[in-house]
């Protein structure tokens, strides 16, 4: 199959529609990464996404939608979470509800519950509204690999496998959209993203972060599985130990590899003459260089070196997970 890179046009919108009416597989952009698209209510569809990726098949997709559709039509919505959805909606906030079981079971993996996500990225409403139906999509990387933020990225993953890639430019939000459950009386985030817990709280006056225990089967299935690894070898090394980061660079160069350092700006200032992989000064940009740095990391070095960065709370809370993540470094990952 050849797979074609389109820029967004009445054309290749119309393409795409005719495409997600015959059950194939149409990667979009939106504003955090981008998506692998079938239509939510076909089996077969969204079995496909599952197949592409080598994704487990106990791990649920989100359903997403434009802007003008009605999401009481797909899932019960508890009063606490309309205000959510007015404060952060169109955004990178994705909201778990109980499904009304209006597509296909194969989108929540069984589950009762149904993720819904309106994205805001222009693109992406054009998209949605051009098929007009629930999209079932994951982000649209090889499952484990590192999240696309460019048609490029989707291309070097999926390259004739996947009919059309609506290009809408970088993603300019750079981490996948917060997940946050609205099953129970309050909200809980199960997966930190640009929206963040400070930001929830103070339109609904409570946040939960849910937090995974040895042995638990895990409520979004998703944070289980070692995730967004680059395609070389890795060194992670604390804030405060730039040093040792030096030491394992110069090793690597002295055996005849290529290292890269990556860091957020403040610590690559100080590491002149080493190749650097330069994560921005602030938590946003930070979130929007990650993924790129990473791919590009992985085509260019032998290993690659990361240290942490100093900030937390807020939109690093995302960051920082999945740069540890990246980096073999959470405690609740393991290999799926
Ligand atoms: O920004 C994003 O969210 C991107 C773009 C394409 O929208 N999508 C994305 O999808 O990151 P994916 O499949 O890579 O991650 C979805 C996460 C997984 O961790 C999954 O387990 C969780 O959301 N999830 C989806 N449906 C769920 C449900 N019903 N209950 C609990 N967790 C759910
Ligand atoms: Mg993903």
């Amino acid at each position: 199959m050849k797979t074609r890179i389109l820029p967004v046009s009445e054309a290749s919108l119309a393409e795409a529609k005719e495409l997600i009416a015959a059950g194939e597989v149409v990667a979009f952009h939106t504003e955090t990464v981008y998506g692998l698209g079938a239509d939510a209510r076909n089996d077969a569809a969204v079995k496909k996404i599952f197949a592409l990726k080598g994704r487990p098949a106990d791990n649920p997709l989100i359903a997403h939608v434009h802007a003008g559709y009605d999401i009481s039509a797909l899932v019960e919505i508890p009063p606490y979470a309309y205000a959510l959805q007015k404060a952060f909606l169109p955004g990178p906030l994705t909201m778990v509800y109980p499904s009304k079981g209006k597509v296909s079971p194969y989108v929540s993996c069984g589950l009762c519950t149904l993720s819904v996500r309106v994205p805001s990225s222009p693109a992406a409403q054009a998209f949605l509204r051009a098929v007009d139906v629930p999209i079932a999509a994951p982000s649209a990387n090889r499952s484990k690999h590192v999240s696309p933020v460019t048609a490029q990225h989707v291309f070097d993953d999926f390259a004739g496998d996947i009919p059309l890639i609506l290009d809408g430019g970088p993603s300019s939000g750079g981490i996948e959209s917060t997940v946050l459950d609205c099953t129970g009386e309050y909200p809980q985030i199960l997966r930190a993203g640009l929206v963040t817990r400070e930001m929830i709280a103070a339109v609904v006056g409570q946040c939960g972060v849910y937090r995974m225990h040895a042995g638990e089967k895990p409520k979004s299935p998703g944070m289980a599985y070692k995730h967004y690894a680059p395609g070389c070898r890795t060194a992670f090394f604390a804030a405060d130990d730039v040093s040792s980061a030096r030491r394992c660079y110069g090793k690597e160069a002295g055996q005849g590899g290529a290292p890269y350092i990556m860091a957020e700006h403040a610590v690559c200032a100080l590491l002149d003459g080493y190749e650097r992989l330069d994560l921005g000064a602030t938590p946003a940009e930070m979130a929007a260089n990650l993924y790129k740095l990473l791919r590009e990391g992985e085509r260019k070095a032998t290993l690659l070196i990361g240290i942490e960065p100093r900030e937390k709370g807020g939109v690093m809370d995302g960051v920082r997970n999945r740069l540890l993540r990246a980096f073999g470094q959470s405690e609740d990952t393991h290999e799926a």
